[in-house]
């Protein structure tokens, strides 16, 4: 995995993910809120604990601040469109995104080449691994996983959890899905979709392992072979970019 370059943001082709640090300060979040629209303030005002709405608005604002500079756009104007699974998307700009957000961190995902999904976990204890991992799991990965110990486990399950749910992101099918109508490598391996039995789902696809800082795993989905990944830091003071 490429290390985490820090960077403005800007417009890039290919297909990239940023990293962003979403522990801010108060002048910080009100920025932020500043920069999202009326609907995502209410959306954010229906969180009840303080650091859940902080979480939204960092990471919302920075989605538009990474989308807008991308597009050439103010990131107040990013106007999003739900598809029927209920994955954001932009209409007609030719730029497939996804977000995710985990603790003090979020990852967001860019394309000009196929549809993406991300996700970022933070990591925890789970003595619990293989149970969760039975229940939901496909059975070959839940025979791979039964095959390690301890924290190996604990971090084998981590990167399986986050790439099968950067699959159903780039797919865009939310829980519809069930999680055992594919399968993906775990670690050691290079990540890769094993199978996919989903009717007129893409059949090729490019698996990243994404190790976004200390106490984190992610990984990222592209529907179609892509170019090389590249993976940016929106600079400390990030939200000083916001208009
Ligand atoms: C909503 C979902 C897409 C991801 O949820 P999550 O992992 O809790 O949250 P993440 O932070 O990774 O992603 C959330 C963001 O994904 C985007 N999103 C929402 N619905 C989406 C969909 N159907 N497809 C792709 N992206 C979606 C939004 O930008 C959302 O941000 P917001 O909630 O702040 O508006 C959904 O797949 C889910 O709840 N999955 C959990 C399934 C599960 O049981 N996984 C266990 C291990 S595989």
């Amino acid at each position: 995995m490429s290390p985490w370059t820090a960077a403005e943001p800007g417009r890039h082709a290919g297909t990239g993910v940023w990293r962003i640090d979403l522990a801010r300060a108060e002048a910080d979040l009100a920025r932020c809120a500043e920069a999202l629209s009326p609907d995502e303030r209410a959306r954010m005002a229906r969180y009840l604990r303080p650091e859940d709405r902080a979480r939204f608005a960092a990471s919302h604002a920075a989605l538009r601040l990474i989308l807008g500079r991308a597009l050439g756009r103010d990131p107040r104007a990013i106007a999003f469109v739900l598809a029927p699974g209920g994955r954001p998307e932009l209409a007609g700009a030719g730029l497939s995104f996804n977000l995710s957000h985990s603790g003090q961190r979020a990852l967001v995902a860019l394309s000009t080449e196929a549809p993406v999904g991300v996700d970022v976990e933070t990591l925890r204890p789970l003595p619990d691994a293989l149970r969760i991992a039975r229940g939901h799991f496909a059975p070959d990965e839940t025979a791979s996983l039964a095959r390690l110990d301890g924290p190996a486990r604990e971090a084998a399950f981590f990167a399986l959890w986050t790439r099968k749910e950067a699959v159903v992101k780039a797919l865009g099918a939310g829980l519809a899905l069930p999680l055992t109508r594919f399968s993906v490598s775990l670690p050691p391996g290079p990540p890769r979709l094993l199978r996919l039995d989903v009717p007129g789902a893409p059949s090729t696809w490019t698996l990243h392992h994404l190790e976004p800082g200390p106490g984190t795993v992610g990984a990222l989905a592209a529907a179609a072979p892509v170019s090389d990944l590249t993976c940016r830091a929106l600079p400390p003071d990030w939200p000083d970019l916001l208009p």
